[in-house]
């Protein structure tokens, strides 16, 4: 009978795969030897893969690139990073040596943006897609970037106020989007997204508010499905809903040349992951094509601004197994020396699934276990909810330290987790290694930042303020009261 680790994942999935390998019981995770960067810097940790940022924009742009090409497509593609989902410097610089525009979200992410410009990793000719509710500061910000020459910037219509707040700031002419509401899947709690101006509204807006404004040109439509792009009747519903909008829009607006289509291409959040991005490519181009042909308008230039797909599967983590709890005869825990919560905030808020698989002891047997956190959370555990399936992982023996992975965890966990802010329970944020490949291919690590320490938590909490009498007191206050 096969009762090792590897015959499980071996039966059970098409393994090895194109990044994961196993040598000597060890995982590989592109040919990165997952046991020996532990042994190098200690568990927990987590890491990213910078060389994954670029390999997924390049295949983006292929496929992009072979369905204009099969169609005849006339319009050109551009590829944003959707810096929301990864702010961090090595991921931009990575990002960036790929001939990629950026796509903004708040008023911090245009100091970003600057910031790269005075280092000439951005240049006037980057778009810059500016999304989200703009409010002051946000609007002072894009307008200070138009107004320095940058004149790629296109900020995102998203409410009815925003051309009014924009034109008193920038000095110039200047280029706008508009974002489409879409209509939320059906079995969504409401009908339609918050974000952006319903489809029936955004001709009537474009009349009223920019089609006579001497200082405000419409060059783009944005849509964004909240739940991805997806090969079902939905997603193609709602595109399509979207084209009518843009074919209308125009016939009458004829400074309108592009379409971003948003986020939304999924990663490899399991062993068994089949999409296929080719054909959906494919089936876009396809579909924009057609209806533009149909109502006999030039088709669009197309922009996407993939946040996950970019960064997503660049990043990993790795647990020790510190101890084994038999809480009932059937239930195990296995308790790993960090947080779920605090390290992946997603798998506890909305049940995402990544990646899970033993760093080590692969040639030992198996059992089926329930993963719990530190905090003293009772949501602070990983099992079959997200996981799909049971967990099985090598048999715990206190004697045999079990390191686990969590891998593809390179978008969203870091900001939505706080990275080295206040931590649940005060469970310090793990170290984090940066991974990449020198000029001649060999692999290089590099401690981005250090596990938290007790003083970096108590001076957040204010424990490190000195004690002195800082208190301001309110003067009128005091005075009124009798
Ligand atoms: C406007 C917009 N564009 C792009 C994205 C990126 O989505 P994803 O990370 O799924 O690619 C988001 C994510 O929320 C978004 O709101």
């Amino acid at each position: 009978m096969n009762t090792k680790y590897i015959d499980l994942i071996n039966q059970t999935f098409d393994f090895p795969q194109d990044e994961f390998k196993v040598d000597k019981g060890q995982l590989h995770f592109h040919d990165i030897d997952l046991m020996q960067l532990t042994e190098q810097y200690g568990a927990p940790l987590k890491f990213t893969y910078l060389p994954q940022i670029s390999n997924n924009i390049m295949r983006a742009k292929k496929w992009f690139a072979d369905a204009i090409e099969k169609h005849d497509y006339k319009g050109k593609y551009n590829y944003c990073y959707c810096t929301k989902s990864s702010h961090f410097k090595h991921v931009l610089n990575e990002a960036l040596k790929n001939e990629i525009h950026i796509e903004t979200s708040s008023a911090f992410d245009i100091d970003i943006v600057e910031r790269l410009k005075e280092e000439g990793k951005i240049t006037n000719d980057t778009f810059v897609i500016s999304n989200g509710f703009k409010r002051a500061q946000y609007v002072t910000n894009i307008a200070r970037l138009i107004n320095n020459g940058h004149k790629n910037a296109i900020p995102i219509i998203d409410n009815y106020e925003e051309i009014d707040l924009l034109s008193q700031e920038i000095d110039g002419k200047f280029n706008v989007g508009i974002r489409i509401a879409s209509e939320e899947e059906p079995k969504f709690e409401f009908y339609t997204s918050r974000l952006g101006i319903g489809y029936k509204n955004i001709v009537p807006f474009y009349k009223s508010q920019i089609a006579n404004n001497k200082k405000v040109e419409l060059k783009m439509l944005h849509f964004f499905i909240n739940t991805g792009i997806r090969d079902n009747a939905y997603y193609w519903n709602e595109l399509l809903k979207c084209l009518k909008v843009y074919t209308s829009l125009k016939k009458i607006c004829p400074t309108l040349d592009s379409l971003n289509i948003g986020g939304g291409f999924p990663i490899k959040s399991s062993l068994a992951f089949d999409f296929d991005y080719e054909y959906m490519v494919d089936e876009i181009i396809n579909q924009i094509k057609l209806t533009c042909e149909e109502e006999g308008v030039d088709v669009p230039n197309i922009f996407t601004e993939f946040g996950s797909f970019t960064v997503g599967e660049s990043g990993g983590a790795i647990y020790e197994v510190l101890y084994q709890k038999q809480q009932n005869d059937r239930e195990k825990w296995n308790m790993i020396n960090s947080s779920f919560i605090t390290t992946l905030p997603d798998t506890w808020a909305i049940n995402k699934r990544f990646i899970l698989l033993a760093v080590n002891r692969w040639q030992d047997s198996y059992e089926r276990v329930l993963l719990g956190g530190l905090t003293c959370d009772s949501d602070d555990y990983y099992n079959s909810e997200q996981h799909m399936n049971a967990i099985y992982m090598p048999k715990y023996n206190k004697d045999k330290p079990l390191y686990i992975g969590f891998f593809n965890t390179g978008a969203y966990q870091e900001t939505i987790g706080g990275f080295g802010g206040l931590q649940h329970c005060l469970i310090p944020s793990p170290k984090h290694i940066l991974i990449d490949r020198d000029a001649d291919g060999n692999l290089t690590t590099q401690l981005f930042a250090e596990q938290q320490k007790s003083e970096d938590l108590l001076n957040i909490l204010g424990y490190g303020i000195e004690n002195k009498d800082t208190r301001i007191k309110i003067a009128s206050l005091s005075e009124n009261v009798t």
